[in-house]
């Protein structure tokens, strides 16, 4: 391939990591320690701990990549996927892919105002709409590493655009994440995460 194009893939997240098949089965033996913070099948019962059910598995497996080397903090899971192999990352990406999310609930004063941030973005801001990378009914692109936001925790979303815009959370792919969140203010953050939260 030519450098142009192996730096677009990385880029995209699509050649970040060497592919070991992951296997759902196998997957679902090694989550026992993770299921006190995000459920046994993903349903995270907290509003802080992300939703896994349902996320697209390339992107879980970059991030539990970045997680696992450092890329991205996350104090909670310190050492926690120091011990697994690439083959048990791959396992438990392909699991909680393959389980339903459950979709929550907009707070319904919010809904009009999130969803007009999520379908049009913010032309005078240069926003771009969410629905670009992230599809019209929040599912993400699993080929290109876009995550699914569909039914997650508004608390959960909410606190990742600010840990975007302050710059604590910046393993995103060319900053592109880190770009968006930093021109939201605090409302607009509220409403766009109350609304991803009802999305499907
Ligand atoms: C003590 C609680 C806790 C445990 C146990 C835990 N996690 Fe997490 N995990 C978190 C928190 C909190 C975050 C989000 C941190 C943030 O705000 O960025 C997270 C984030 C993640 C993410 C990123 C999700 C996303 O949408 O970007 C993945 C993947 C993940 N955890 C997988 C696991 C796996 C696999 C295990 C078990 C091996 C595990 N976690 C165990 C608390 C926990
Ligand atoms: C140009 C593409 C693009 C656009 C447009 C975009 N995103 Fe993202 N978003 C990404 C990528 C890529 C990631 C994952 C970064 C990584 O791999 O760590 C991401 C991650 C996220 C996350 C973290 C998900 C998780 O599970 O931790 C949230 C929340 C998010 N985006 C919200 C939004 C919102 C809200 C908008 C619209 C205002 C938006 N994004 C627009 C590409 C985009």
């Amino acid at each position: 391939m030519n450098k142009i194009l192996i730096s677009l893939l990385v880029s995209l997240g699509i050649t970040g990591v060497a592919h070991a098949a992951g296997d759902a089965a196998a997957g679902q033996q090694k989550v026992a320690v993770c299921a006190a913070c995000h459920g046994a099948d993903g349903n995270s019962p907290a509003p802080n701990f992300p939703k896994l059910a349902g996320q697209n598995e390339n992107y879980l497996l970059k991030q539990l990549n970045d997680i696992k080397g450092g890329a991205r903090t996350v104090v909670e899971m310190t050492g926690m996927l120091d011990a697994m192999s690439e083959q048990d990352l791959a396992d438990i990406a392909a699991y909680f892919a393959s389980q339903n999310v459950q979709i929550g609930q907009a707070a319904a004063d919010q809904v009009a105002a999130g969803q007009e941030i999520y379908r049009a973005g913010i032309a005078d801001k240069g926003v771009a709409a969410c629905t670009a990378c992230h599809s019209p009914n929040g599912k993400g692109n699993n080929a290109a590493g876009f995550p699914s936001l569909s039914g997650q925790h508004a608390t959960y979303v909410e606190s990742s655009l600010n840990k975007f815009a302050s710059g604590e959370r910046n393993n995103d792919p060319s900053g592109m994440m880190q770009d968006i969140a930093v021109k939201l203010n605090e409302e607009e953050m509220k409403a766009v995460s109350q609304y991803v939260q009802g999305l499907h």
